[in-house]
């Protein structure tokens, strides 16, 4: 156990019983259309990655040969650590963890850029020698989404930035992605299918990089490494179809999102210091004791604490549907101790 803080994720806030806000997959899937062509796999062969790549590549207007699919990003993190050489490691936080786990383990000394509220990317901050920065976009558990501009601006020669889009599709357009951009050298950029197609479970994602760091990554591969149905999935969620209804959902996430932003705002006794720009929103509730507390109101959260930067007082929570948001912010403002209805402010904000 490298730091069992750092090892620590959503699902082990998750309770039978309560309504999770806890882990930030989409509500509501896979979707039928998906699960039927997963299930329908002939999973007697071993499996062969063709199609897949030319689906991922098509996608983002890459070459074949820039892509890796791996068995989820979290693969994709440990095969960086293995394969990069850096002697100056830089992790910006707060930001999910496991990138730093599999540094650390592949025996990196990381060095924490922590960012204070609201969270925003200096690059001054980021030191001359780093070899490898390692940053997410949009970040978890901030929810900030930083310029594609300013991560495109960290390049230097003899320098690797790996920037974690997992939940890059959570936002309209992908605004800020920087997958599609071939030209720009010096980008490890990781995506996964986890988040908006409900499929933590299968365990699928890939890198977009340049050939020579994708030949040097795949190098300390092991061989079979994503399943059949796995590239499947892949090949479907690449499909123009699939992209269109991810794109629709980003749109409706977005708007659901700023509803229940504007009705935790007005909430005495918070603040939410970050623009939110993902499926999920970091909230300061100024005190510990809440995550518990909402318990008994019927709601699990993720709790702050275990991300480099942040403490006790911050909960990150899953945007769902407008009545379950509404229904938390009342919960919280009855954990907080406030008095004053919410329900008035929420029929306004609706
Ligand atoms: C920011 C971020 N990146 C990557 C992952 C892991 O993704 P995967 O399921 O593809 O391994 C997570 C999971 O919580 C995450 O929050």
């Amino acid at each position: 156990v490298i730091d069992a803080d750092l090892e620590h994720h959503g699902d082990r806030d998750a309770r039978s019983g309560l309504v999770d806000l806890a882990v930030n997959v989409r509500a509501g899937t896979p979707p039928k259309w998906l699960r039927d062509r997963i299930a329908a796999v002939d999973l007697a062969p071993y499996p062969d990655q063709a199609d897949a790549l030319a689906a991922v590549a098509q996608r983002h207007g890459r070459r074949r040969e820039e892509v890796l699919l791996t068995a989820g990003a979290a693969e994709a993190f440990v095969l960086i650590a293995r394969a990069v050489q850096a002697t100056r490691v830089v992790v910006v936080h707060p930001q999910f963890t496991e990138p730093e786990v599999a540094l650390r383990v592949a025996g990196h000394d990381v060095t924490r850029l922590v960012l204070a509220a609201p969270f925003v990317l200096d690059p001054a901050l980021v030191p001359e020698d780093a070899e490898l920065v390692v940053l997410g976009n949009p970040t978890n558990p901030t929810s900030v989404l930083h310029p594609a501009g300013v991560i495109g601006g960290l390049r230097r020669p003899g320098r690797l930035i790996v920037v974690d889009e997992a939940f890059a599709d959570t936002v309209p357009e992908e605004a800020e992605s920087l997958a599609d951009h071939s030209d720009l050298h010096g980008l490890i950029i990781v995506r996964s299918l986890t988040k908006t197609w409900g499929l933590a479970g299968l365990r699928v994602g890939y890198i977009l990089a340049e050939v020579a760091v994708i030949d040097a990554l795949r190098a300390v591969q092991h061989a079979w490494p994503v399943s059949a149905p796995a590239l499947v999935a892949c090949v479907a969620t690449c499909s123009a179809e699939a992209c269109a209804q991810a794109q629709a959902w980003s749109i409706e996430l977005g708007k659901t999102r700023e509803r229940f932003v504007a009705e935790l705002r007005g909430l005495p006794g918070l603040t939410l210091p970050a623009r939110s720009r993902s499926s999920f929103v970091l909230i300061d509730v100024g005190r510990a004791g809440i995550r518990e507390a909402l318990h008994a109101h019927g709601f699990a959260v993720r709790r702050g604490e275990t991300f480099p930067g942040l403490d006790e007082h911050w909960i990150r929570v899953a945007v769902r549907d407008s009545d379950t948001n509404t229904s938390f912010v009342k919960a919280l403002s009855a954990c907080l101790g406030n008095t004053t209805s919410v329900s008035s402010s929420t029929e306004e904000q609706q």
